[in-house]
């Protein structure tokens, strides 16, 4: 099936996506300096510029950068003058992110922010910087439930969330998956969601070129 799942996202992604050089050497870039292919698909992204787009989004916070190829795709949602904060742990990746963001020329409207997340989520607070119309949360599993509060709280009403890996090839109602911390991070944060008397939510199961995974969609009421 992975196979048949592979060849289906290149079907869909030579008929809908343009060819896209910068994309394509942010790719490269980041497997050259040894980064983990971890980065969201060529279909995600795409899905990440038009949720930034059909929300309006002008301000957009992420949570987990790498190399900065689901930024990317997030500032180019934007319209002029928006602006993304993404917030990366490891200082390598973080100044990858921001060679392939100079590249991709977004220097001026991506401002990447090295630390641990939950050290710079309330800097980000006591500088005013929320609220955010759209956050992705992206970074290890195990600090999602944490990022979904930071994320409330530097929101507004109508703010957007994504959370990307909530299937984890199954692993979310995998009985030997128990002990990991990261399916447990993962399924904290979407009872958290569920319970959560201020957001309204999906999830979105997906399967493509990365395998069986998904997305968790919420609002903030
Ligand atoms: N959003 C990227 C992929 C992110 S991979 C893309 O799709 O292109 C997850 C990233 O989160 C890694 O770069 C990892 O170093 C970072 N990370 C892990 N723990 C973190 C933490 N506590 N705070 C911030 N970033 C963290
Ligand atoms: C992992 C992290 C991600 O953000 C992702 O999209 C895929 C896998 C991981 O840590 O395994
Ligand atoms: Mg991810």
């Amino acid at each position: 099936m992975q196979e048949s799942w592979g060849a289906v996202d290149e079907h869909l992604a030579r008929a809908l996506l343009p060819a896209d050089a910068v994309l394509e050497q942010v790719l490269a870039e980041n497997r050259a300096a040894g980064l983990p292919a971890i980065d969201v698909s060529p279909l995600q992204g795409a899905f990440l510029t038009l949720l930034t787009r059909v929300s309006g989004a002008r301000r957009v916070l992420e949570i987990g950068t790498l190399g900065g190829y689901s930024t990317i795709h997030l500032a180019r949602g934007l319209p002029g003058g928006g602006r993304v904060v993404t917030l990366e742990f490891e200082p390598h990746h973080a100044e990858v992110a921001r060679r392939n963001l100079h590249r991709a020329g977004l220097a001026e409207v991506v401002e990447v922010r090295v630390g641990a997340a939950l050290d710079t989520l309330p800097v980000l607070e006591r500088e005013g910087a929320g609220p955010f119309d759209l956050v992705f949360i992206d970074a290890d599993k195990r600090g999602y439930p944490q990022y979904l509060e930071w994320a409330v709280r530097l929101s507004r009403p109508g703010t957007v969330l994504v959370g990307d890996n909530v299937v984890r090839r199954g692993g979310l109602v995998d009985p030997a998956a128990d002990g990991d911390p990261d399916v447990r991070g993962v399924r904290t944060f979407l009872d958290a969601v569920g319970a959560h008397p201020r957001l309204s939510a999906t999830a979105l199961q997906t399967v493509g070129a990365k395998g069986w995974d998904g997305f968790a969609l919420a609002v903030v009421d």
